[in-house]
């Protein structure tokens, strides 16, 4: 990874900042976005200090023009880059669909599948000269459905592998690889703070998973970096399973 350029969407907390993390330590070029300024700004700092190389660039996925500006930037400070990991995501609703208002629908659309659609426009346009591998995060939730009130975010991560599927049928001949990763609960800061307003809720997940236990960032992250890799070639198109063998049936 030294002297690659990694872009990461969703790069302030959770999975995206322990892929920012790691992508540094390896001396790769990388350059993260995300909405809250305090949380890029700080992740900046942390990883500098280290004789990582890190940008922030505030910008919200669902915009367009934002995400134009955050290659931009890259191609700029950069250069096109290397890897894209396409990770911004959230579920903005829990309830029933038959409540859920064509607004809430369409905000978790936004920000869980437009947003991919958005970094991988702009992506395959910077990467078009010279390759490149891009990572989307879809969710076991984009395999299968969930019937516990999160159906736009199930639509929307559904989407993730459908639009991972077509890009990277139309980019394989280009030498940009798309793949998206099939995660299942992360114990990530903000699912742990969800979870604590839901005592119990963790143990019944985690006895749920077919491995006995909840994954972590340290799980994902070899798979994030063997698809950036050079040793992952010949694999585009795929969705590939880091669930603990959750959707194996
Ligand atoms: N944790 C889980 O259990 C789990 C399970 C399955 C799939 N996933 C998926 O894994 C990915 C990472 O989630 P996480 O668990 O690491 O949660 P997280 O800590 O909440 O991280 C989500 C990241 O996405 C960014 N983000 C959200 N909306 C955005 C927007 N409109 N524009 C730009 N950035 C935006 C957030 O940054 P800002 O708030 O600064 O914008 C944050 O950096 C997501 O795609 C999520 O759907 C997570």
């Amino acid at each position: 990874m030294k002297g690659k350029t990694i872009l990461i969407t969703g790069g302030t907390s959770g999975l995206g900042a322990a892929a920012a993390r790691a992508f540094a330590a390896m001396e790769a070029r990388v350059i993260f976005c995300g909405r809250r300024l305090a949380e890029g700004l700080q992740l900046e700092t942390n990883i500098r200090p280290d004789g990582g190389e890190a940008t922030f660039v505030q910008a919200d996925v669902t915009n367009e023009q934002e995400v134009e500006h955050l290659l931009n930037e890259t191609c700029r400070r950069y250069g096109p880059p290397d890897v894209a990991f396409n990770n911004a995501g959230a579920n903005l609703y829990t309830g029933p669909l038959e409540q859920m208002t064509s607004r809430q629908f369409s905000d978790t659309l936004a920000v869980n599948l437009t947003g991919i659609f958005h970094s991988l426009k702009y992506e395959i346009l910077a990467m078009k000269a010279h390759g490149g591998s891009i990572i989307n995060t879809a969710s076991t939730a984009g395999v299968k459905g969930v019937g516990q009130g999160i159906a736009a975010y199930v639509a929307a991560k559904h989407g993730v592998i459908g639009l991972t599927k077509a890009a990277a049928l139309e980019q394989a001949r280009h030498n940009i690889r798309v793949n998206a990763l099939v995660v299942s609960a992360i114990q990530t800061e903000q699912w742990l703070q969800r979870m604590a307003a839901k005592p119990g809720m963790q143990e019944k997940i985690a006895a749920g998973m077919p491995i006995g236990r909840i994954s972590t960032v340290e799980d994902i992250i070899p798979l994030i970096l063997f698809l950036a890799s050079e040793q992952s070639t010949y694999i585009t198109g795929a969705a590939i399973p880091v669930d603990g063998g959750i959707t194996a049936g």
